[in-house]
């Protein structure tokens, strides 16, 4: 929507490091990163939906608004998502406070889909966003993330650390500007490192940023 420019630009006026992005993101983006999702996935957690680029297309693809749970740190996009998806649960909390929250009963999420800029965050939020969804994806889901950089945008060392392997979905050159997507997922027979179980110094180096 024309007006969603106007909106996104004056949010990151005010806190452009938190919203990471001048517009919305566009129809070729929210295409890729929506791709593999289907309305048999299941639970849906997205991450920084701001205006609901990504929303608008999982509803297209058939996903319920009630199987949809959207987290988002901005109150004027919480509250613009609360009208524009009245069936969904929005929640205005920091992704960062993800592990613990208990938003769902065990992990039956199927995908997450991740708006949040990444590259705007230190490496102990980055872990605690990436290892708090995982404690809710199920076997076999995936954390759909999109970036403006090259590569991906949670480094080798956490997804070492999380047991997590990623891989490049796809660029969205039609994106303005060009973004590419990637899909990470557990590594076979890898267990999700938790805060308290990965407490290594190796671990502690990583996350003493
Ligand atoms: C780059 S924008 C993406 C918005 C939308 N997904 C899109 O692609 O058009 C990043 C979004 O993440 C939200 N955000 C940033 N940090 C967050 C955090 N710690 N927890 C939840 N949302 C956050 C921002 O408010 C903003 O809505």
């Amino acid at each position: 929507m024309p007006h969603d420019f106007l909106s996104f630009f004056l949010a990151w006026m005010s806190a452009p490091g938190r919203v990471g992005a001048i517009a919305p993101s566009g129809e070729a983006l929210a295409n890729l990163i929506t791709s593999e999702i289907t309305p048999s996935t299941g639970p849906i957690l997205e991450l920084g939906p701001g205006t609901g680029s990504f929303t608008y297309k999982l509803l297209e693809r058939g996903v319920r608004q009630e199987n949809l749970t959207l987290i988002e740190y901005g109150s004027d996009f919480m509250r613009l998502l609360q009208v524009r998806f009245p069936g969904a649960r929005v929640l205005w909390m920091d992704a960062g406070r993800l592990a613990g929250s208990a938003l769902f009963e065990g992990a039956p999420v199927g995908a997450v889909v991740s708006g949040l800029p990444l590259l705007n965050m230190s490496t102990r939020k980055i872990v605690s966003i990436v290892g708090g969804a995982f404690s809710y994806i199920r076997p076999g889901g995936a954390f759909y993330q999109f970036t403006y950089g090259m590569t991906c945008p949670v480094p080798r060392p956490i997804l070492d650390r999380l047991g997590l392997k990623a891989t490049l979905l796809d660029r969205a050159m039609l994106n303005v500007p060009p973004a590419a997507v990637y899909r990470l997922t557990r590594r076979p027979q890898s267990r999700l490192a938790n805060s308290s179980n990965a407490a290594s110094s190796k671990s502690d180096a990583l996350i003493s940023e």
